[in-house]
């Protein structure tokens, strides 16, 4: 079986305290940090920017897995790269289909992955075009914008479409309601990487909950 990534979300960390929240996940397993970034427009949430990003880059050694839940994200690319956003997924509904394929190219040209996420009621088709441009497709599993929701089924079905029109390196990472029951229908059918916020975070043991996610 492939390498699972796991990536605990600090949504569900304590923002007063990221940097031990981190650290707390990083010696216990984890292989990413998934960063919420949210707008108040895309998704009616407001979470945390490019300081705060910038901020996590000089406390942790693990890849930052920036999810960009923003409207018109091609104006910050530039920016979240710079902060030190090692991963760079952003929303297929937030741009125009005839912009995606250079918002891909402009992360590419940062150097950093380019990630492309769809939420619950997008069908997977419409990323197919995209496949062999991206290094990860994010499934949502929930409707963007909070923690702590509700597994939304259906949506894990996407995951056996996409694997079947991608290229075989192409992560596909699933987010909102993962838990270690969730998260082993996501990597049946072909998910290789897990976002966990409260899952994690919300655990007595944070070693066991992410060994259990693999
Ligand atoms: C939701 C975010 C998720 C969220 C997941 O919009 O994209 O990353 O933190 O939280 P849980 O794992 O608690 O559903
Ligand atoms: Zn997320």
């Amino acid at each position: 079986m492939s390498e699972i990534y796991i990536s605990p979300s600090i949504l569900s960390a304590d923002f007063a305290n990221l940097e031990r929240d981190i650290k707390l996940v990083e010696n216990n397993g984890a292989d990413w940090i998934h960063v919420d970034v949210m707008d108040g427009h895309f998704v009616p949430n407001i979470t945390i920017g490019i300081p705060v990003v910038k901020s996590l880059k000089q406390v942790t050694n693990l890849p930052l897995d920036v999810h960009l839940m923003i409207e018109n994200p091609e104006k910050y690319i530039q920016d979240f790269a710079n902060a030190g956003a090692d991963i760079i997924t952003f929303h297929y509904e937030a741009v125009e289909p005839e912009k995606i394929e250079s918002v891909i190219k402009m992360i590419k040209t940062t150097g950093k992955k380019a990630g492309l996420s769809i939420k619950p009621k997008t069908s997977p088709k419409v990323i197919y075009p995209y496949l062999k441009d991206l290094d990860l497709v994010l499934v949502m599993t929930v409707e963007p914008g909070f923690g702590g929701q509700k597994f939304m089924e259906d949506c894990a079905d996407k995951i056996l479409k996409i694997k079947s029109n991608a290229p075989q390196d192409l992560i596909i990472q699933v987010d909102g309601g993962i838990n270690d029951i969730t998260g082993k229908i996501c990597t049946q059918k072909g998910a290789t990487s897990l976002v966990a916020g409260n899952y994690i975070y919300k655990s007595d043991d944070i070693k066991k909950a992410i060994d259990s996610l693999r």
